[in-house]
């Protein structure tokens, strides 16, 4: 077992499962290069504050440049009954250059440390998660723009309501993951706070300059309290919360997408290769993939949950709680990554089938809105309108016909204001290139938040 940094105060060693149960290095390892870039950063400032030696400023970052290097190449392995990722390199650093590795720990506390740590570690995640959903929006937007013209039916209560076009569908998507994009960045200020410098709690008696440190490391701003700098885990709430809304929308979508791919719509086929099949059924082909994502969101919001119960109860300042933050926060950052990761090229590859979209638009009577309307725009009542609409429906549905297949007799038993025209006002086309105002599903307007999201996504 590697000995305890804290060993004097002690006439025992640790119980092997107290250590076991203690160590968090099987999950923070991989905090190893933040580690050491806050380290080096802590040293330099050391050195010029002429806390330490600057010659022995130098030798740590040497040491910590050799350690990052040697773990990266695989040379150096971490020793898993370390207590944690701090102790492993610092004690490494000792180990290679002496007792100069000794100072590097003057003026912090593994309390500041890990808040340092873990803020640098999930601002650069965020960063890689943000590039994902960019990538899902310029996917969604490729697949709007080949789909612009391809009508489907729009749903309330998941009954057929009134048409749409596929392009417009998915662009609504894009409208949320630009919103995900925008929370992610939000998060990303607040985190970007360095807390170094706060000590184990009350900060420190030593001359430090902790702008100095704040600017080598590129934080926005140093924390103002110290009790706060080591004991906020807000970030990591608000980073799962971020990652919780944005596993909904990819929920909600691939909710759609297992619908679309059955036999019951078959609105889409799944490439061969994003698909799965069934070890009995050899019909079978699976949508597994948008199952796992809807099913992981439920891991994430649990993620979230762990996050907000542990900080619930925790008094000021650091508790070993805290050392939970970061198994939560690791698989929520993992998991989106994940599926994002998966559903782009998923999504990417789908094919779509607008035959079947029109077919289905072209049953349920979507085009009854249309139809009322035709009528109110001759100078009927709207309510008027609807009820006798209404009847028409009712009437193709005893006589197995659609309105556009209903003959003008029929209308205009009904109303005498119906003429030949009525056709060409209840098509599908006309229903969707009139809805036309803003944010609507006629192409122009589809362009128009296209063009919207692109326009944001330069920015
Ligand atoms: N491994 C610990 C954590 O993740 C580091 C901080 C430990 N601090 C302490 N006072 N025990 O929270």
């Amino acid at each position: 077992m590697a000995e305890k940094m804290w060993a004097g105060r002690f006439s025992k060693e640790v119980d092997d499962r107290v250590n076991d149960f203690n160590s968090s290095i099987s999950f923070d390892a991989r905090m190893y290069k933040h580690d050491i870039m806050g380290s080096v950063a802590h040293a330099t400032m050391l050195g010029e504050c002429g806390i330490i030696e600057l010659s022995e400023s130098e030798r740590i970052i040497e040491g910590l440049k050799g350690i990052l290097a040697d773990i990266e190449n695989g040379e150096l392995m971490f020793d898993p009954t370390a207590e944690d990722v701090h102790m492993f390199i610092e004690a490494e650093l000792t180990k290679r250059i002496g007792d100069a590795g000794k100072r590097l720990h003057t003026a912090r506390s593994r309390n500041d440390q890990v808040a340092l740590d873990i803020r640098m570690y999930l601002r650069d995640e965020i960063d890689n998660i943000v590039k994902l959903c960019e990538s899902l929006i310029e996917t969604i937007v490729k697949l709007a723009k080949d789909n612009m013209t391809t009508i489907m039916p729009g749903y309330t209560h998941l009954q057929r309501a009134q048409p749409i076009t596929f392009a417009h569908h998915v662009m609504a998507y894009a409208q949320m993951l630009l919103r995900d994009r925008e929370r992610l960045l939000d998060t990303k200020k607040r985190m970007n706070v360095l807390p170094l410098g706060s000590g184990a709690l009350a900060s420190t008696t030593y001359p430090i300059n902790r702008q100095r440190v704040c600017d080598l490391l590129g934080f926005d701003e140093i924390s103002q309290n110290s009790l706060d700098g080591v004991s906020d885990r807000d970030f990591c709430i608000e980073l799962a919360n971020a990652i919780s809304i944005l596993m909904m929308h990819l929920s909600r979508f691939s909710e759609e997408i297992v619908m679309w791919c059955s036999w019951e719509f078959k609105f889409i086929e799944l490439d061969d290769a994003f698909a799965t099949g069934s070890s009995i059924m050899p019909q079978k082909k699976n949508p597994d993939i948008t199952e796992l994502i809807r099913g992981k969101t439920g891991r994430v919001y649990g993620d979230l949950n762990t996050l907000l119960t542990m900080m619930k109860g925790t008094p000021l300042a650091y508790n070993k709680d805290m050392q939970e933050d970061k198994p939560a926060i690791f698989d929520a950052v993992d998991t989106v990554k994940l599926c994002l990761k998966t559903f782009i090229p998923m999504l990417d590859t789908m094919k779509v089938i607008p035959e079947n979209m029109r077919n289905a638009a072209a049953r349920g009577f979507i085009n009854a809105t249309d139809c009322a309307d035709y009528l109110v725009k001759k100078g009927l009542p709207f309510r008027d309108a609807y009820k006798i609409t209404g009847t028409l429906v009712a009437k193709c549905i005893e006589k197995n016909l659609t309105l556009e297949t209903l003959p003008l007799s029929e209308y205009k038993a009904m109303c005498e204001t119906f003429e030949e025209d009525v056709f060409e006002a209840i098509s599908l086309e006309t229903c969707v290139m009139q809805r036309k105002a803003a944010g609507g599903p006629a192409p122009e307007c589809v362009k128009a938040q296209i063009e919207y999201v692109e326009n944001k996504l330069s920015k």
